[in-house]
Parts: structure tokens; C-alpha cells; sequence
């Protein structure tokens, strides 16, 4: 019987913390520079999701982004991806304007208010594309933008579409599709 794909049948396991070293190393920097990804979204004083944070890689630029009077909330499942970024926030002074989250699989579990939220290369190991896509629908403030890059390698046109489907089904509007972001990507408001 043929079945359709669909993304939770093509989800894959959550990226190890002891691989936190492929997300944050200076060959990264090279390729993915932070402020070209996501600088045209962010302005100081934001409030912003780094949602599957992972070590922070995205994480501690942003909070430079949002300077002394914005917030960065990094969020991950794996506690020991949190403590990589709170111990880089500390090394890197600003930790004050991070708060940290600890999501449950299948349940982000914030409901602050945010301007900019950034899902990159995570939603693919999410469970629950759409109950995540809700979550982050409640979240964002009016004009707030959602950034989903997911990688080529896992994630195909195909489901791609689909995620995209299920933004549009479930009220968010499609603002772009912005290239030079590291992968599938689109840029969603509310
Ligand atoms: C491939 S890593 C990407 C990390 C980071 N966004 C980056 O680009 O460097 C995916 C991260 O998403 C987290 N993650 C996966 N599923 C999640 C979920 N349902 N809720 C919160 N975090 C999740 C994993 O723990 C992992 O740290």
C-alpha cells in the first residue's frame, strides 16, 4: 500500500550534545557568518527566540544584536546545550541579557512574547511540526518575524513544502523565501 511522507515520519533523532562542536567551530564562522543570517531581523531592544538553540551559536550574536536593553531566550531540549551557551554568554558578557528554557519533546512550553524567532535546523528533529509551528504562532508579537532554515541533507522539497503548508494552513503568512541562509528557508509573520 503506497503511503505518503510525511515530516514526522521523516524526523530524525535530536543532534547529540557531544556533537555541539560541528554547531560552533570557526569553519561554521566561515561559512554561516550570524549577522548575515539573521542581522536584517533583529533590532536592539528585541525580544528573541533561539529556538533548538543547541550550544548558541546563533544564540550569543544575537544577544550583541539586541544590545543592553533586549533579551535573547535560548531554548533547547538538552540541558547541557543550555550550559554551553550560558557558560559562552558569560565569556562573552552578556549573559544578562539571556534567559534560558528547557522544552519538553513534543511541548516548547514558553508563552512570552517575542519580535524575532529563529528555528535554525531544528524543526526537522521536532515530533510535531505543526503543534511546534502553534506554539511559535502564539508567541510572536504583531509584524514578528519566524525564521525556519532546515538542512537539504534531511530535509527534502517535498517536506519543505509541506512545513510550509502547515504554517499557511494553521494563519501564519509567507513573507519570503530568503536565499543565502544555509538552507531551505522561510520567513513567516503573523
Ligand atoms: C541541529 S541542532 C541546531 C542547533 C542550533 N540551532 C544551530 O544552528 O547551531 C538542533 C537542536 O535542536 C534541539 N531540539 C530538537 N528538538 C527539539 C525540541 N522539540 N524542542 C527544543 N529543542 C529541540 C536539539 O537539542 C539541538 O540542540
Amino acid at each position: 500500500m503506497a503511503t505518503s511522507t510525511t515530516i514526522e515520519q521523516k524526523r530524525g533523532d535530536v543532534c547529540p550534545h557531544q556533537f555541539a562542536f560541528m554547531l560552533d567551530n570557526w569553519l561554521r564562522r566561515l561559512v554561516q557568518s550570524p549577522r548575515k543570517i539573521v542581522g536584517e531581523y533583529i533590532n536592539e531592544g528585541n525580544t528573541v527566540l533561539d529556538v533548538g538553540c543547541g550550544p548558541g551559536y546563533f544564540t550569543i550574536d544575537m544577544a550583541k544584536m539586541v544590545g543592553k536593553s533586549g533579551k535573547v531566550i535560548a531554548a533547547d531540549l538538552q540541558p547541557q546545550m543550555l550550559e554551553k551557551v550560558r557558560k559562552k554568554a558569560t565569556k562573552h558578557n552578556v549573559l544578562e541579557r539571556l534567559s534560558f528554557h528547557r522544552c519538553e519533546p513534543g511541548n516548547i512550553g514558553l508563552s512570552t512574547n517575542v519580535d524575532f524567532i529563529l528555528a535554525f535546523y531544528m524543526i526537522h528533529e521536532t515530533g510535531d511540526p505543526k503543534g511546534f509551528l502553534m506554539e511559535m504562532k502564539r508567541m510572536l508579537n504583531p509584524g514578528g518575524k519566524l525564521l525556519i532554515v532546515e538542512p537539504k541533507m534531511h530535509v527534502s522539497e517535498e517536506l519543505f513544502k509541506e512545513l510550509v503548508r502547515d504554517a499557511e494552513n494553521l494563519g501564519l503568512k509567507v513573507v519570503d523565501y530568503p536565499k543565502g541562509k544555509g538552507g531551505r528557508s522561510l520567513l513567516l509573520t503573523v
